[in-house]
């Protein structure tokens, strides 16, 4: 069973062919003209394209071009006339797996498919076996030493090469998505397609299309069907990013899919069957969210069969020096800048920061940093980090503290400032003495007589609210 696209301009062969390969139980897409085949060819994927050579407009040489430039795997069958031979001929060097005479004998087209699907298979086979050989260097990308990273890397190691679901947990920024990526690059579903979703970003009816496809007319604006996400990650993975995003609906739609294989374009009554690897990714806290109901239990154990957590930055430190320094080589080469190290000062400032935004907040001042830098080596004054996370107006002078209307305690101002760089220095009172220039005796005298709660990481809740003064 493949998928096939029938590209003719004489209907009555062509809808013949069609009927034929249905019967045949291969799934049919059937095109009257090249304009409309290479259109086809941009909404999804096929195992293999039937397709006249002599055609209006666009002609079978245009669809066999578009075809491999789009997915060189297809394989591409012309079907000629007479006469004109000699083409078809001429376009097996431009990557034609076959081509067929008219009239030809529905049989021996059906054979030429059969045999097509299964080169296919084989060809994708072989990629597979190429990539098992470089296992590893799927990894590569991959930087960190520390054991927390390594743990992780250990447990996608194993389940790669399975089919099972995979959940990915983690703070933002903390490579979910990279993971999602290492894990479908090492499996054996690696030659076929790796398709993101992001939950989040699209509402229910939009995000339902863009997952499942709709039929023309489903819905206002549906001029044309549309093959989803499902359908092109036939054969390949899933990536389900922010899964916690999702409506009561859409999960009952998900949980089909891995239950039964099964379901509907919107507005279509045909059900489609799919063979698709899922990897959902969230930040949220999705045992919580099933407590609380806004998330279906079954779902959750259905993506949980292996959960993998991606650890933030501030608990793997170790790593922050060969990050900085992959992203710096990095940024250096896109930005053609002859930046080849980090000071001193600004090595102390990425150890002691404590990375909200985890890797990607790590990239991104590394990329600043290289676009602002002067030097060749990066300097704490070029990483401005943390700047980004307060909304300052630009132009007018930038104070630390800001004091509200109705007046503020100095030593609530200083109380405040010692939590915060404490956070920043992840509770080392060494490190946040010296991002305030005093001593570390004298921090540990203001922690206690400040009555900061050093031991449990200065959680106590504070006496006055941080946004009364915070910046606007
Ligand atoms: N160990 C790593 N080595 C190299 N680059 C990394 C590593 N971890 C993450 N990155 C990079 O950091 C950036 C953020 O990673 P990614 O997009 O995978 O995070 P995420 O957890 O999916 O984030 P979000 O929750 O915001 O979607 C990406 O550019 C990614 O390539
Ligand atoms: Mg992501």
């Amino acid at each position: 069973m493949g998928r096939i696209l029938v590209a003719d301009d004489h209907d009555s062969l062509r809808r013949g062919i069609v009927r034929a390969l249905s019967e045949a139980k291969h799934e049919v897409d059937e095109a009257p003209n090249g304009n409309v085949a290479i259109e086809k060819l941009h909404e999804g994927q096929y195992d293999v394209i039937l397709s006249d050579l002599k055609m209006g407009g666009s002609d079978g040489l245009d669809v066999l071009r578009t075809a491999k430039a789009m997915h060189p795997t297809t394989a591409v069958i012309l079907m000629t006339a007479f006469g004109s031979i000699h083409t078809a001929v001429e376009a097996m060097k431009f990557g034609a797996y076959d081509f067929v005479q008219k009239p030809f004998e529905i049989e021996e087209m059906e054979l030429k498919v059969d045999k097509a699907i299964e080169h296919r298979r084989l060809k994708h086979e072989i990629e597979y076996l190429r990539h098992t050989q470089q296992d590893i260097y799927d990894f590569d990308r991959i930087v960190g030493a520390s054991g927390a990273l390594q743990a992780v890397l250990g447990i996608v190691k194993k389940v790669a090469k399975s089919n099972t679901t995979v959940l990915i947990r983690g703070e933002t920024g903390t490579g979910k998505e990279l993971i999602a990526g290492a894990i479908h690059h090492n499996s054996l579903r690696a030659a076929r397609n790796f398709v993101k979703v992001n939950c989040a970003a699209l509402q229910e009816n939009l995000l339902e299309s863009e997952l499942f496809g709709h039929e023309k007319g489903a819905f206002t604006g549906a001029d044309k069907q549309r093959v989803g996400r499902f359908e092109q990650a036939d054969g390949g993975t899933l990536f389900l990013d922010e899964i916690g995003d999702m409506s009561a609906n859409t999960q009952a739609k998900i949980l089909r899919v891995l239950q039964e294989h099964e379901f509907e374009r919107l507005g279509g009554t045909r059900t489609l069957r799919v063979d698709v690897r899922l990897i959902a990714a969230t930040n949220r806290n999705l045992p919580q969210m099933v407590s609380n109901g806004q998330f279906r239990e079954d779902l959750y154990y259905r993506l949980n069969v292996v959960s993998i957590e991606t650890p933030p930055l501030r608990e793997r430190k170790e790593d922050i020096q060969a990050l900085a320094m992959f992203f710096l080589r990095r940024f250096a080469g896109e930005l053609k800048k002859r930046v080849d190290g980090i000071a001193n000062d600004a090595l102390k400032l990425l150890m002691r920061y404590n990375w909200p935004g985890n890797i990607r907040e790590l990239e991104n001042a590394i990329e600043r940093g290289v676009l602002l830098t002067e030097g060749a080596q990066l300097t704490s004054v070029d990483l401005r980090l943390g700047e980004l996370s307060t909304t300052q107006s630009s132009g007018e002078s930038n104070p630390v503290v800001k004091i509200p209307p109705t007046g503020i305690a100095l030593e609530e101002i200083e109380r405040q400032a010692i939590v915060e760089a404490l956070k920043m220095s992840n509770w080392v009172q060494k490190d946040a003495a010296e991002l305030l220039a005093i001593s570390p005796r004298v921090m540990n005298y203001k922690i206690k007589t400040l009555g900061i709660d050093y031991a449990r990481g200065g959680r106590r809740p504070m006496a006055v609210q941080q946004d009364e003064y915070a910046p606007t």
